[in-house]
């Protein structure tokens, strides 16, 4: 695929070269462990043969979200210059940059920034963008859907449910249908990590809610937080969420959605191709959908991704634009969709025929990622996401009562967000 972002980064990558810049540098990257460094190093491997004298080196260290957060914070804030360049979440972009662990973008890009960013869905270029700067590029986009068992709905005649009551109703005619004490209705994440997050904020955003303002500032409904948190936890008093819905991972909704131990499972993009596997017991047996709304509301999902951003203190910055120029392609795109469905930032990736193939949902995927909403852009955010995903664990898990959580969780966001 020879696009004018391609040509424009080859001849980058040439000039720089021509220059001596890239001779003998080893670039240290660091991808998270589910962020399938595999994949990763295959493209760091055609960078290497693109850019004679670069080499670079995966570093990696916590599994998920938030303890990459964690990680990178630690490694940032000591301003250690061991890494070159990281994959992000796109919940990061803000903190870092205020925090100016990492290096704008703009000035390397120069006047292709323009071409580059447009070649990116208008929110994924608008996420990547903070204060007027370029702080990363997408990695891929991301989104949460509703998984179900397709065979199952067919088998009961049920269709897809567009409410969490008609979920409910739904799961509970399968469930007794079944009699299988190892089906589950629904699998979300409730424990405190990052998408617990999304958990607390779909329902929330269903009922016309949002979490702060354009300026901003704290605008958290009590009544409609309430209710959303109700909902689940009536979900759970149902039978259709497990009793230990605040110990749920992601991982473990992953395992038990492919192993046939659930009807409907909250997740993210990329588990498609894990379903999808050989010895997936649910392989083409598997549904996708937009995630429900409450009842009378809308339909929200969260929207998801990782970027690459360029440390602010690497020793090798015009090489470490490169590579990121480079895995933000079209063509990188493409690969990391066709084998693990990670879903492209690019429009124009969304069209080609193998990815299509590998993936015939991305069709219906694509409004549902152009419309999904973001988790509050803040340089605060690492506190923000730790104040709702241990309130919205602490409420799924009893330990607290919804109304003591949500005052909980506004005192300390009005502390954070003052
Ligand atoms: C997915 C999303 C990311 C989100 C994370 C939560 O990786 O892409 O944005 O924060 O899941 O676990």
């Amino acid at each position: 695929m020879k696009t004018r972002h391609c040509k424009a980064l080859c001849v980058a990558v040439a000039a720089l070269f021509a220059q001596g810049a890239m001779a003998d540098t080893t670039l240290h990257v660091y991808v998270g462990g589910a962020n399938r460094p595999d994949l990763m190093r295959k493209m760091f491997d055609q960078f290497e043969q693109k850019t004679p004298g670069v080499k670079v080196v995966i570093e990696s260290g916590g599994s998920t979200s938030e303890l990459q957060r964690a990680y990178l914070s630690t490694v940032l804030s000591a301003r250690d210059s061991s890494l070159d360049v990281m994959m992000i979440d796109i919940v990061n972009p803000a903190q870092y940059m205020h925090a100016q662990w990492i290096e704008p973008l703009d000035k390397y890009l120069g006047s292709d920034a323009t071409t580059i960013m447009k070649s990116y869905m208008p929110a994924y270029a608008k996420a990547s963008v903070v204060d007027g700067k370029i702080t990363s590029l997408p990695a891929y986009a991301d989104a949460q859907f509703m998984y179900y068992r397709k065979d199952l709905l067919a088998k009961y005649h049920l269709p897809e449910p567009k409410t969490w009551d008609q979920l409910a109703s739904e799961a509970k005619t399968v469930l007794a249908g079944e009699r299988d004490a190892s089906l589950q209705g629904l699998s979300i994440q409730g424990a405190p990590i990052e998408g617990a997050v999304c958990t607390f904020l779909t329902p929330y955003w269903s009922q016309g809610k949002d979490l702060i303002d354009a300026s901003g500032r704290l605008t958290l409904d009590k009544p409609a937080a309430e209710k959303g948190m109700n909902m689940w936890l009536n979900l759970v008093d149902q039978g259709v969420v497990k009793k230990n819905v605040a110990e749920v991972k992601t991982q473990d909704t992953t395992t038990d959605f492919r192993s046939g131990k659930a009807l409907f499972a909250v997740s993210w993009g990329m588990v498609w191709s894990h379903f999808q596997e050989p010895d997936s017991a649910v392989k083409d047996k598997v549904g996708i959908m937009p995630i429900p709304a409450m009842a009378g509301g809308s339909t929200d999902t969260c929207a998801g991704g990782w970027q690459w951003a360029v440390s602010a203190y690497s020793t090798h910055k015009k090489e470490a634009v490169a590579l990121v120029r480079w895995m933000a392609t079209p063509e990188v795109s493409k690969f990391l969709a066709v084998k693990a469905a990670m879903m492209p930032a690019n429009p124009g990736v969304f069209q080609d025929e193998a990815v299509l193939q590998s993936a015939p949902w991305f069709t219906s995927a694509k409004p549902v990622l152009e419309s999904a909403r973001a988790r509050p852009v803040s340089d605060r955010y690492g506190e923000i996401s730790d104040t709702v995903r241990t309130a919205t664990s602490a409420m799924l898990g009893r330990a607290v009562t919804v109304p003591d959580g949500i005052d909980a969780m506004a005192a300390r966001l009005r502390r954070v967000m003052r």
